[in-house]
């Protein structure tokens, strides 16, 4: 049992208070990086299934996979998958370091508000089996948080950002102040766009020689 044991209710409502606002939607950005084309894409850590459920309802010739090692959060998902009566999807309970998945068997990846609760381990060893499953022309798409640049939004994101901070005491402060470029890079990937969007920030990033 973990914190998304009693989080997986209410998880969604992230979207409705942060996300949804005017502005640009974190969840529509990703929705139209992926084309409707016959491809795989990997929803890892997908949580409640927000980027996957976005993708597959857009885009009925993409098989979407969402992983996740939270049962609560994965039901919540495929309440969510039921609803919307789309058949082009598939939920795994699974831990995203170790996925017993088929190396370069994937063309998009997701990873979606996951690393800011990670440590240096888990950075490394969720990104090394980021890189294995994807295939040498794929990309993987970061949801991230990100500073808001005036006033109002910072008020208003200062209970997430605490809540955070408090939750993730050893290296959230790292990550959402680093460099995300040069934070890539370090793992082994190239950002090739960036796009602002309510609170957050969409990366896309390619496969680097090492
Ligand atoms: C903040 S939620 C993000 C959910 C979703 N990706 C989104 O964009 O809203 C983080 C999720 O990561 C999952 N998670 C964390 N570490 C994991 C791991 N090692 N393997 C699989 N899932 C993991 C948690 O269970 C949780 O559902």
């Amino acid at each position: 049992m973990n914190l998304y044991t009693f989080l997986s209710i209410g998880y969604d409502l992230l979207d409705k208070i942060w996300l949804s606002e005017k502005g640009r939607n974190p969840r529509d950005v990703i929705e139209e990086l992926i084309p409707n084309e016959k491809c795989k894409v990997l929803d890892l850590c997908c949580g409640t299934f927000t980027n996957g459920l976005f993708i597959a309802k857009k885009n009925p010739k993409n098989l979407v996979v969402g992983l996740d090692r939270s049962e609560p959060m994965l039901r919540e998902g495929r309440r969510k998958i039921d609803k919307a009566g789309i058949s082009n999807v598939e939920l795994m309970c699974l831990d995203a370091t170790k996925t017993g998945i088929e190396e370069e068997s994937f063309d998009y990846a997701i990873i979606g508000l996951v690393l800011h609760e990670c440590n240096p381990e888990l950075w490394k060893s969720i990104l090394a089996e980021t890189r294995r499953i994807l295939k040498p022309n794929g990309r993987i798409i970061i949801l991230e948080w990100e500073r808001p640049d005036n006033l109002k939004q910072r008020i208003k994101f200062a209970p997430l950002y605490i809540t955070e901070v408090l939750c993730n005491p050893g290296y959230f402060k790292e990550f959402y102040q680093a460099d995300k470029t040069d934070f890539f890079k370090g793992y082994g990937f190239e950002t090739e766009q960036r796009i602002g969007c309510n609170y957050t920030t969409v990366l896309s990033l390619k496969k680097r020689e090492l």
